[in-house]
């Protein structure tokens, strides 16, 4: 689990098509470049040691020479155009068969919605994008708030949330595993704290991970997770958060009912471990300042129990 914050991100080893197609883009431009410097340099050089000086009345010649200049211009500006708006083409047309998730953008974490066929159907998660393996996912994104970016840069390119808009795109990865995205636009305070997780899976697997997510919360069965629960429906926790199967129908903040399956907690912030979770009931503002999280007053035993009581929420 805490492996998954030592993951780097590399827009130049493309894990799926989309970004692979931004990486030979860029390699393109960047080769054209290495080449219009070189030969720049060059032409530099050999004006600053060149001695002596042209003879008079050689206009011509250098006249031929600048509109050879402009002509290598314009067919490397062209060059550059019409392969960003291929690039630009291909990273547009729709996919086949594609996943569709529905991406919103809170200061500061992302909610995530996967739509089935019934009402029953639908998963709701936060800051933990599952996907299956060689299939596209398309990405219907907004924002609830500001306006935010969505970037997973080994997948594909970054797109804005932006509020009462819909952006629709998709990304897709070829060999399972887990990407690191993050919000890629100031959007306020905890602008750096607003990362997630692309979790790349066997379809099999990822229809066991969604099926497990249709499912309403584990209902609790040890003293300590039901004093957790009961503790967590009598505080304010329910009035922003949901935990299908309870009283629990919060719906401003991340909802809970799988939270003990997650990576995270806070959007990034921490690994999703008790410790942390208690730290986060207990002070919330000292972790992620600015963050709409109230403080709760808890005893320290309910603190333990609600910390329990999440993590049970496999
Ligand atoms: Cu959201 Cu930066």
């Amino acid at each position: 689990m805490i492996y998954a914050f030592a993951l780097l991100q590399n827009v130049l080893k493309p894990a799926g098509p989309q970004a692979g197609r931004v990486a030979h883009l860029w390699w393109f431009i960047f080769w054209i470049c290495v080449v219009v410097y070189l030969v720049v340099a060059w032409l530099a050089l050999v004006a600053v040691l060149r001695q002596k000086r042209a003879p008079e009345g050689n206009e011509r010649a250098a006249a031929r020479n600048v509109a050879i200049g402009v002509g290598i211009t314009v067919i490397v500006v062209f060059a550059v155009l019409i392969a960003s708006s291929v690039t630009g083409h291909e990273i547009a047309t729709p996919p086949q068969g594609p996943v569709d998730i529905m991406v919103q953008g809170n200061q500061w974490w992302w909610y995530v919605e996967y739509q089935g066929g019934k009402p029953s159907d639908r998963v709701v998660t936060a800051n933990e994008i599952h996907i299956p393996v060689g299939r596209p996912a398309r990405i219907h994104l907004t924002s609830i708030d500001v306006i935010h970016s969505f970037w997973v840069p080994d997948l594909a390119g970054k797109i804005d949330a932006i509020p009462a808009r819909r952006n629709v795109f998709w990304l897709q990865a070829d060999k399972p595993g887990l990407y690191p995205g993050e919000c890629a636009e100031f959007c306020g305070f905890q602008h750096a704290h607003m990362r997630f997780y692309v979790v790349a899976e066997p379809p099999d697997k990822f229809a066991n991970w969604l099926g497990q997510q249709q499912q309403e919360s584990r209902v609790p069965q040890t003293p300590e997770e039901i004093k957790g629960r009961d503790t967590f429906l009598n505080a304010p926790c329910v009035a922003c958060h949901q935990i299908r199967g309870t009283t629990a129908h919060g719906l401003v903040a991340p909802d809970l009912t799988h939270i003990g399956s997650r990576l995270t907690i806070a959007a990034g912030t921490l690994p999703r471990t008790r410790g942390n979770l208690a730290g986060w009931i207990v002070d919330a503002q000292r972790i992620k300042p600015g963050n709409h999280m109230p403080g709760i007053n808890l005893s320290s035993d309910e603190v333990q129990w609600v910390a329990a009581y999440l993590e049970s929420l496999k």
